[in-house]
């Protein structure tokens, strides 16, 4: 046979195969499609086979229009013509976008490199080559509860969260990766190796593994083998790679090893070159029940109103009512949100999780060091300062003519200049009590809306907690290594020196229905001495204008009392 018939029996076997197959796929359609296309059986059908949809629609009418001799028949017809169908009339997702979408999701999947390095790889296969380590696939990275990679040793399990490129001047062990994540031993004596990929690079630059800095105090709980322990991992970049990124790290125990984990080095600059002010973070929401959605609403307005450039929230679980804020505004880019779970066999299902994280305060402390530290190395790059609030607290400036973290901040720098010629890894506020009852008992504060908690919370305790007690900070990302809640746990270039922030100049505005359990005894002086203190109210018409507008746009209020754009102008000046 010469090319031309063989490739004229390719193509009579190749339109055999094609007919058998569309007939097969009409007869299957038939008993499933109905003519709306807007049944979930059919439109279940349609995304599986997506290819002949055309040809099917057209056969079914086709089927339809015989049957039309009938008034009734035409009539149903002309009834299904005015309708819309609701089909996803979207055109497939191109793989480029598909990519894209999956890299938001899931920002530790090294997803576009991996496409690229399999290219490299085939490229560069001359089949017998002896290869030390082969670029795992995404499909044989194990991962635990979605946003989290494994990797088993001989001695410990390893879940891995994220990975940081860290050329911080003040890191002393040069150009580094740094891996967040948690292993289930206390003092891991494992070794491992990482391995990095560079971009274009078959083969990985294999490192012994620097450090396991652990992220906890022993003295604080929970010091056991075989329970998840907060760890970040470190591993230097051999000296002729210094300038170069590493676009993905995987950790192993020996280094020829295939790994079981891939995480893509996150390296966030600032979009202009330029840092901004300030970020906050707020560790794994967990208000499934709760719905704060107004109270948070009040609070992200204030803090934005304060100079926040960002609000980095982490969620576990949330009411959907405060589904909807977030989302919000994340759409006018005020907020980001990345989604979390608790890694190895912790609970994840909703509900549960809530009861595991209230019953076991030590567990619950050492998961929230992840998105702190993972909040604090994504944004290193891009904001002077960070810090870690919860939606209940906010930094407040005490002088009147203070409008803004920064006027706040100017104040203080020049003042901690004074006491010491550097920056500070970090500068705390004061921890004070705004509770959130009694008050209402004498009165609601004239002129401003129920709706508005703080506003009408400012009574608070005459005392404030202890210095260093519960205190939040502003945390400098140049100096600090790893951040607990309340303070650094580690910094870079010299030991933790925390700049006090003088109650005159700012304090921190907790506002709870009661103390921490921890304070039971000191809380009764708290609850009994109370002074009246309005610092807040400088911010009142534009906190007020802000929330009721979000309110609204988010339709929070009821048909009957929703404001009309008059209304609203006349309670804002605005
Ligand atoms: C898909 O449907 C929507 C509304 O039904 C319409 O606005 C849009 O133009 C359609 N898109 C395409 C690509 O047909
Ligand atoms: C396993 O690790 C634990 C703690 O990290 C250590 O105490 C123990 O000696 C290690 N066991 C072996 C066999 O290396
Ligand atoms: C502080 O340091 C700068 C340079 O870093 C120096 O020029 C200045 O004189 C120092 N000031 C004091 C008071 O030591
Ligand atoms: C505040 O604290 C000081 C020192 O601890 C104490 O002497 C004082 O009585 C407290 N004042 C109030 C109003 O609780
Ligand atoms: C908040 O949640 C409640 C209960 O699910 C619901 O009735 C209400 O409409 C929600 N509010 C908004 C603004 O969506």
């Amino acid at each position: 046979m010469n090319n031309v018939q063989r490739n004229f029996f390719k193509f009579l076997f190749i339109l055999g195969v094609w007919s058998f197959l569309l007939i097969g796929l009409i007869k299957i359609n038939n008993d499933n499609i109905d003519i709306s296309g807007a049944s979930l059986a059919s439109q279940s059908y349609l995304k599986k086979i997506p290819l002949h949809r055309n040809l099917l629609q057209k056969e079914k009418w086709n089927q339809l229009l015989d049957q039309t001799s009938t008034t009734l028949a035409s009539e149903r017809l002309m009834t299904y013509i005015d309708n819309e169908v609701l089909v996803d009339n979207r055109t497939g997702i191109d793989d480029e976008q598909l990519v894209k979408e999956v890299e938001e999701k899931l920002p530790s999947l090294p997803l576009a490199y991996w496409t690229k390095h399999k290219a490299i790889q085939a490229q560069a296969n001359s089949k017998n080559t002896k290869q030390c380590a082969k670029y795992p696939s995404i499909y044989d990275i194990q991962f635990s509860n979605i946003y989290w990679q494994t990797l088993q040793t001989t001695n410990g399990t390893f879940q891995l969260f994220g990975a940081y490129y860290d050329i911080r001047k003040s890191s002393r062990i040069g150009p580094a990766v740094r891996i967040l994540g948690m292993i289930d031993r206390i003092n891991p004596t494992v070794k491992t190796y990482c391995q990095f990929w560079f971009d274009g690079q078959k083969d990985p630059i294999i490192v012994k593994t620097f450090e396991y800095k652990y992220i906890w105090f022993s003295r604080w709980g929970n010091y056991f083998n075989n329970v998840y322990q907060p760890y970040l991992i470190a591993c230097q970049i051999p000296k002729p790679f210094h300038s170069n990124v590493p676009t993905s790290v995987s950790i192993v125990e020996k280094q020829c090893d295939t790994s079981t984990n891939n995480l893509r080095v996150i390296y966030n600059l600032p979009a202009d070159d330029q840092k901004k002010g300030f970020a906050v973070c707020v560790k794994g929401l967990d208000f499934l029940y709760d719905d704060l959605s107004v109270k948070l609403i009040e609070w992200i307005e204030l803090i934005t109103l304060l100079g926040a450039d960002k609000i980095y929230f982490y969620e576990l679980q949330v009411h959907p009512n405060i589904s909807k804020v977030l989302k919000h505004y994340e759409k006018e880019g005020k907020v980001h949100v990345t989604p979390l779970t608790l890694p190895g066999g912790q609970p994840n299902v909703p509900g549960l999780q809530h009861m595991y994280l209230t019953k076991k305060t030590s567990q619950k402390r050492q998961n929230e060091l992840i998105p702190y530290n993972d909040c604090l190395y994504k944004n290193m790059y891009k904001y002077e300062f960070i810090a870690l609030l919860d939606i209940d607290e906010v930094i407040m400036p005490k002088h009147e003519e203070d409008m803004s973290w920064h006027d706040l901040m100017v104040r203080v720098l020049e003042k901690g200049k004074k006491l010491r010629n550097t920056t500070y890894p970090s500068y705390n506020v004061r921890n004070v009590y705004f509770f959130d009852e009694t008050q209402h008992q004498h009165e609601w504060m004239p002129g401003i809306p129920k709706y508005m908690h703080m506003l009408q919370h400012i009574n608070r305790a005459a005392n404030f907690t202890k210095p260093n007690q519960y205190i939040k900070c502003f945390h400098n990302p140049e100096r600090v290594l790893t951040l607990h809640n309340h303070f650094p746990l580690a910094c870079l270039g010299g030991p933790c020196k925390s700049f006090s922030i003088d109650t005159d100049d700012a304090q921190l505005q907790h506002y709870r229905a009661d103390c921490v359990k921890t304070l039971k005894k000191s809380c009764e002086d708290f609850k009994e001495f109370k002074v009246k203190d309005p610092t807040i109210l400088k911010f009142k018409d534009k906190l007020i204008a802000r929330t009721t507008k979000t309110l609204e746009t988010l339709n929070f209020f009821k048909k009957s009392t929703s404001f009309t754009n008059r209304d609203y102008s006349a309670i804002t000046n605005e």
